[in-house]
């Protein structure tokens, strides 16, 4: 028996193919682009996921030769956030908007204003990330869209409707929504009034480990697949599949995961919302679990920026590598990596990137370490951020494609004061952990005997001689922010 994950990320979609004694047999890699027509703007088209998930399904059915034979059931996992609107013919109306567009500022506060308390039940305050501002937004902006829409559903539910013909989403993406209420993990109904929106436009909210629907028959035939009816899981949102994929679990386990954005990541097995605090409090993909976290909207997106800023774009590995040669002490450069804005901690849409202390010394070595330490910096923050709200982990993991530099890994763990702990695989992400839902969703086995953390590929040390430095480097980080905030406004320099 096989199983079939399918992550549709914001840089790519990923599939791949995990046997039995949870080894992954193949994967596949398809890129996707994203449209920012307008600044703050962030847009893909459902139509090209789509198309992606056909060519990685291709690419992945070569790969796995004769496994692809015994697919047992599917699972799903992908960008959460994002609102993808429907007509009639469950085709998209417009473009998907993104988890990392910014437009729908002004209609977050509106919704805060609507309903103060809309954070205790959500798990979050809201921000121009989630899904249910930006129906707000779509309502004043775009009312002809609007007219036209009879669904809404989460980007990789777009890609469940394709492959069962079933409306459904998993209990982290219907979190992530905002339109959820998370301690009760039901569709909220103050939060869908206030959004003009009722239940029948939205999926049915389920366990990820729970069958949402069975792969149509003809999606089976032209994916070369023998068998019909192949339970497709409700899966997870990235998040939460990240975590399943490392059996982050039980109360208190804790990983950063570095893919296109960040996220630092506690598993909770209480509701226990801390609005005040921009961490977000949502569903796990599990029944009577939760997790805590920092969403950061930039992560190792910030070094895909400055790789293809300094041409080596196809040669990221050789850039981390020189840099890393040179690497001794914190940078005398500081990077603000607020690239598309900055959700936790800041909650600060207008926020951008911002390179500090340049002199005629500086090297391109010193910048890719200024940058790569940025994202540190960041996630460092939200460290502090967590202890203030209660919480401090003492046992770190770190996922996605970021944790592939045990350069970076360094950095962070100097700067986190922790060690890191990175598992083989873990750069895969939540691929894995929708490969676990699936395979529970048909085996009927114990959620604990499968979600187990994968072995151990390396342990990163701190260096207490860096660490205390980087704590300094930390609140010089935080004070730029502060002292630049103003700067950032639309109404100054910026425009
Ligand atoms: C989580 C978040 C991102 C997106 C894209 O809150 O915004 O992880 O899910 O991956």
């Amino acid at each position: 028996m096989n199983f079939l994950a399918i992550d549709l990320g914001t840089s790519a979609v990923k599939a791949l193919v995990v046997d039995e004694r949870q080894h992954v047999l193949a994967t596949s890699t398809v890129p996707l682009s994203t449209s920012r027509l307008h600044p703050h703007w962030s847009e893909q088209d459902p139509e090209d996921w789509w198309t992606a998930v056909c060519s990685a399904i291709d690419q992945l059915r070569a790969a796995a030769g004769k496994n692809w034979q015994a697919i047992a059931a599917i699972g799903l996992s992908g960008q959460m956030h994002g609102a993808v609107l429907l007509g009639g013919d469950d085709l998209p109306v417009r473009p998907a908007i993104l988890w990392n567009d910014g437009r729908a500022h002004a209609e977050a506060a509106l919704l805060l204003e609507r309903i103060p308390g809309i954070g205790e039940i959500s798990g979050v305050p809201p921000t121009a990330s989630f899904t249910a501002p930006k129906l707000l937004w779509l309502q004043r902006h775009e009312p002809d869209t609007w007219r036209k829409t009879r669904r809404i559903v989460l980007p990789k539910d777009y890609i469940r409707l394709k492959i069962t013909g079933i409306c459904a989403t998993d209990m982290c993406d219907a979190a992530g929504s905002l339109l959820f209420d998370s301690g009760n993990r039901i569709w909220s109904k103050t939060i869908m009034a206030a959004c003009n929106t009722s239940p029948e436009m939205l999926p049915r909210a389920m366990e990820g480990a729970a069958v949402s629907g069975n792969l149509r028959a003809d999606i089976a035939s032209a994916w070369g697949l023998p068998q019909t009816g192949i339970p497709v899981a409700a899966g997870a949102g990235d998040a939460a599949a990240g975590a399943i994929g490392i059996g982050a679990i039980n109360d208190g386990d804790a990983f950063i995961s570095l893919g296109t954005s960040s996220q630092y990541f506690i598993t909770r097995n209480a509701y226990a919302p801390a609005p005040a605090s921009m961490l977000h409090t949502f569903c796990h993909g599990l029944p009577e679990r939760w997790f805590q976290m920092a969403a950061l909207l930039n992560g190792a997106s910030c070094l895909a920026w400055i790789a293809s800023v300094m041409g080596a774009a196809d040669d990221i590995e050789g850039l981390l590598q020189t840099s890393a040669d040179h690497y001794t002490a914190p940078s005398a450069l500081l990077f603000l990596p607020y690239l598309v804005g900055e959700r936790t901690p800041l909650n600060d849409p207008h926020s951008k990137g911002a390179l500090y202390g340049l002199t005629p010394g500086a090297t391109r070595s010193d910048i890719v370490q200024a940058v790569l330490e940025g994202v540190a910096f960041s996630l460092g923050h939200c460290q502090q951020v967590l202890a203030d709200a209660g919480t401090t982990p003492k046992e770190l993991a770190v996922i996605g494609g970021g944790s592939r530099s045990l350069y970076w890994m360094r950095i962070l763990a100097n700067v986190l004061g922790r060690p890191l702990t990175l598992y083989e695989g873990g750069e895969v992400g939540p691929a894995f952990g929708a490969a676990r839902l699936a395979r529970l969703a048909v085996t009927g086995e114990s959620i604990t005997a499968v979600c187990t953390p994968p072995p151990v590929k390396t342990r990163i040390e701190a260096d207490p001689a860096l660490v205390e430095q980087y704590r300094e480097r930390l609140s010089s980080f935080r004070k730029l922010y502060t002292l630049l905030a103003p700067v950032f406004q639309p109404s100054t320099l910026t425009g």
